[in-house]
């Protein structure tokens, strides 16, 4: 049984409802308009928490030092901020494959990685992550980070990254999730629909973007609920682990 909605049939973006066959283009413009000031802005609404859980999460991936060969696909990569710390904790034979829907985000990333000197480790595909451009058993591991609340069928998705797994191969995701502390969720709350919107009026000089990228946060399946997606796609040993009270959660499974 399908998990999300099929196109002809309504989708949540943000706190409205569209039509399903419409929501991608929608969060296409979202990612359009954002992606100069992406990085900026994920610094100023999170107080810098993304670094820490991006590097969580390469901490968990835990890729080669050595010469080992690995390969990445990094999904809805965007600037390459998590692809980028991954070729940096890892050893010259492990590459990475950026995977995008939106050219305006792939430029940045591509700016950033060419800047970096990091050309020949990562490389960039405009591609939707519920229809992946790879071959099956493809890659040693998939990332997707603040990325799959944006896919319009989760569960298409989640396919699609086993399918591109190797056997043994390891799913992560990063995502925001649901706040575990009483007093943290509303502050949080607050943060996220008073604080976030004004900061992107002010910075970006808009708020209709960062008000779908807040509240689709809250449409977005529980920890719990998650971890039963993936589980339902084919992945085993899932498990997850909350970050900063459960702002944010990484969910790992595997391909066995
Ligand atoms: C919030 S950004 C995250 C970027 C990066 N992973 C990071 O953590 O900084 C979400 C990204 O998802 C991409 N995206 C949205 N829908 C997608 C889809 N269906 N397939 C692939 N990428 C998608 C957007 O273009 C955007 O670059």
């Amino acid at each position: 049984m399908s998990e999300t909605p099929q196109p002809g049939t309504a989708a949540s973006f943000g706190f409205r409802n569209v039509d399903a066959s419409e929501r991608q283009g929608l969060v296409n413009r979202v990612f359009a308009t954002v992606a100069e000031r992406y990085d900026l802005m994920n610094d100023l609404m999170s107080g810098g928490l993304h670094r820490l859980w991006k590097n969580d999460l390469i901490a968990q991936l835990n890729p080669p030092r050595n010469d080992q060969a690995f390969r990445l696909l990094d999904v809805a990569g965007g600037t390459a901020d998590v692809t980028l710390r991954y070729a940096r904790a890892s050893g010259p034979n492990a590459s990475a494959m950026l995977c995008d829907i939106s050219p305006e985000m792939i430029a940045v990333g591509k700016r950033g990685v060419h800047e970096a000197g990091l050309d020949g480790r990562i490389a960039f595909t405009e591609g939707n992550a519920e229809a992946l451009p790879f071959a099956d058993r493809a890659f040693d591991a998939y990332t997707i980070a603040f990325g799959i609340r944006n896919v319009t069928h989760i569960d298409a998705a989640l396919r699609e990254a086993f399918r591109v797994l190797r056997v043994g191969g390891r799913f992560l995701c990063l995502e925001f999730s649901v706040v575990q502390v009483p007093i943290l969720d509303r502050l949080y709350d607050f943060h996220s629909f008073e604080v976030i919107p004004r900061l992107g009026q002010a910075i970006a000089g808009e708020d209709v973007p960062y008000r779908y990228l807040v509240e689709s946060i809250r449409k977005f399946p529980n920890q719990e609920r998650f971890a039963a997606m993936l589980r339902e796609a084919g992945f085993e040993r899932v498990s997850y682990r909350n970050l900063t009270g459960g702002v944010a959660a990484i969910h790992s499974g595997w391909k066995i």
